[in-house]
């Protein structure tokens, strides 16, 4: 069966190391099957919940999708669009909206979150934002939709939506399959790399040289190895360094030398760390160059978007009509 790969990223930042392993290189991985096809795309409505900075927003917007393509998203073979040049979504939003108990939505976790980090921002927008998240998701009739652990339960709001939908108004939508396989690259603080507040992040256009530095000032290593004989825990204890290496060090068997060298003390934490920066370039660096090369191409880039929106468009569009039609609404 054919399969179509939906997911998006909010506009808040430059992607970082966590995002760039984490979930760009998944999404990649997705356009070169056969029998899929990939959307992709920027939710610019969705970061409204918590940015009110024009500007930093159309900036924000242009530098992400430009990481997108020098990560390797391709427009060839993956539709990459922004969440507003789509009207219909918002429509749909409005629609599945119908359907969607309040209560539902306040116990989502990440919604719970904010409201204790800023009781006093809590929008309708933020409240409805897995609704609007659910018609991301539905609109082109994702079959697959790749998100981290904290986008789990959105995603299943979605699932639930799609279910409500079809039970009520007649099987239209598939219900999507969630993918989190999406791993958790931790930061150099050993939490999940990137939450808001904590500096813990890589920067994926930092030089290798302030990368290193960072890790070999900050990097948080077995804190009970405290002298360079003493084993260490690198499965355990070892919080922001060895980690990485199972995702950065190329092949199974050489994370499993370091494993062996750091619990039988061959290994100093400073080695360790240089190796992983050195595994951290051989992915950056190919990365690097071909953001320098786009990094002034914005005709080019929108118009990639430009026509992402028009391809994505058409997809949505078509659901749209139709829910429309299954729920009486008829546009004069
Ligand atoms: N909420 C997601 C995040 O913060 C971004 C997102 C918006 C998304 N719409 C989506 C992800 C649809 C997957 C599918 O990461
Ligand atoms: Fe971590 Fe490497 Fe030090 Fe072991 S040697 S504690 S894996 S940094």
């Amino acid at each position: 069966m054919e399969d179509i790969v939906l997911s998006g990223i909010r506009a808040t930042g430059r992607l970082h190391f966590g995002n760039f392993l984490g979930a760009v290189q998944h999404f990649v991985e997705y356009q070169e099957r056969d029998d899929t096809t990939c959307l992709y795309f920027v939710a610019d409505l969705h970061t409204l919940t918590t940015l009110d900075n024009p500007d930093e927003l159309r900036t924000n917007l242009m530098e992400m999708v430009k990481d997108y393509l020098a990560a390797g998203l391709d427009p060839e073979r993956s539709i990459i669009y922004v969440q507003s040049s789509v009207p219909e979504i918002t429509e749909l939003c409005l629609y599945l909206g119908m359907l969607q108990p309040l209560g539902d939505l306040m116990v989502i976790p990440t919604y719970k979150d904010l409201v204790r980090r800023f009781p006093n921002k809590v929008s309708h927008g933020l409240v409805t934002y897995p609704v609007l998240m659910a018609a991301d998701i539905l609109g082109p009739r994702a079959t697959l939709v790749p998100v981290g652990e904290d986008q789990v339960p959105n995603v299943e709001l979605a699932r639930d939506l799609a279910r409500r939908f079809n039970n009520r108004y007649g099987d239209l939508f598939t219900i999507p399959r969630m993918m989190s396989e999406m791993v958790r690259v931790v930061g150099l603080d050993g939490a999940k790399m990137g939450k808001s507040d904590a500096d813990n992040s890589i920067d994926i256009s930092a030089s290798i040289d302030d990368i290193r530095q960072r890790y070999l000032q900050r990097g948080i290593t077995d804190e009970q190895r405290v002298r360079r004989s003493d084993p260490g825990d690198p499965y355990n204890r070892c919080k922001s360094v060895y980690p990485l290496h199972e995702l950065v060090t190329a092949g199974e068997v050489q994370t499993r030398t370091i494993a062996q060298a750091c619990m039988a003390a061959q290994i100093g934490c400073a080695d360790c760390k240089h190796m992983l920066v050195d595994g951290i370039a051989a992915v950056l660096l190919p990365f690097q160059e071909r953001r320098r090369e786009i990094a002034d191409k914005d005709a080019e880039v929108r118009e990639i978007l430009h026509e992402g929106g028009k391809k994505a468009r058409a997809i949505i569009a078509e659901t749209v009509a139709e829910v429309r039609d299954r729920m009486g609404i008829v546009l004069y």
